[in-house]
């Protein structure tokens, strides 16, 4: 628990930043980071891009994948999960554009879409660490509400308070948020060798309190990281209201 989300992004950031740094990647082993959307981490993507600029920090060895991507929304609108993160990280840093994978959610064909980023993600050796964030319904990366924990990549509908939620970045207007999302499911984010999720606001409390004091359920799908071995999640005090 850290007091608000400046110092939970600077948390994160120095934990990753030492993953990364004892990891001792090469270019023939490469550190293998999933990445999330959302404005949870952004704290996180700023405290680790002043580390790079700092000289602490080289993502020259690192290959990233990112968690979900909106369907059929251009690549190159302004709220595209590939904008945003091209936006808010990979132009600050100094990672190579062909080691950075982000689903494509205009894909002629979306179930192949996500099958081969499956594939990939096993080529390359397995997630080391997936850095995750919820929604306020408990859904990790757009594992929504009734998603199997036993899921994969695939193509998911939007739960309507999602619809709502990111209304926000569509001027407000619903009918102008994506229905669906390609998504990386609940069990690949399990398979990876450690996951970390950072929640922060009054909003995510109840979401964080059912997760984690409650048993597992594919209700509130960040339940699902009892099950891991190796899980963190970092969160500021507001976050904790309802534990
Ligand atoms: C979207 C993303 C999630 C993210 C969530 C939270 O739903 N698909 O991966 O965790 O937004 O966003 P925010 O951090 O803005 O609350």
């Amino acid at each position: 628990v850290r007091d608000d989300p400046s110092a939970v992004g600077d948390y994160i950031a120095n934990y990753i930043c030492k993953r990364i740094n004892d990891y001792n990647a090469t270019p023939e082993r490469p550190f293998v980071l999933g990445l999330p959307t959302g404005s949870s981490p952004i704290p996180t993507y700023k405290a680790l891009i002043k580390l790079v600029k700092e000289g602490k920090l080289s993502f020259k060895n690192v290959i990233t994948f990112n968690m979900d991507e909106y369907v059929g929304l251009p690549q190159d609108h302004s709220e595209s999960y590939h904008t945003f993160m091209f936006r808010e990280f990979f132009s600050h840093i100094d990672i190579p554009p062909a080691q950075v994978n982000i689903l494509n959610g205009n894909a002629e064909d979306l179930i192949a879409e996500c099958n081969q980023y499956e594939a990939k993600i096993k080529a390359v050796g397995g997630i080391e660490l997936f850095l995750g964030g919820i929604g306020s319904d408990g859904h990790i990366a757009f594992n929504e509400p009734g998603s199997s924990l036993a899921s994969r990549t695939r193509i998911k509908t939007l739960a309507y308070d999602t619809i709502l939620a990111n209304a926000r970045f569509f001027e407000n207007d619903i009918s102008k948020v994506p229905r669906m999302a390609l998504t990386v499911g609940v069990a690949t984010v399990l398979d990876s060798r450690e996951v970390v999720v950072v929640v922060t606001g009054l909003n995510k409390a109840l979401a964080l309190s059912k997760a984690i004091e409650e048993g597992v359920n594919h209700l509130w799908t960040l339940s699902a990281l009892q099950l891991h071995p190796w899980a963190l999640i970092v969160v500021d005090e507001d976050a904790t209201s309802e534990l």
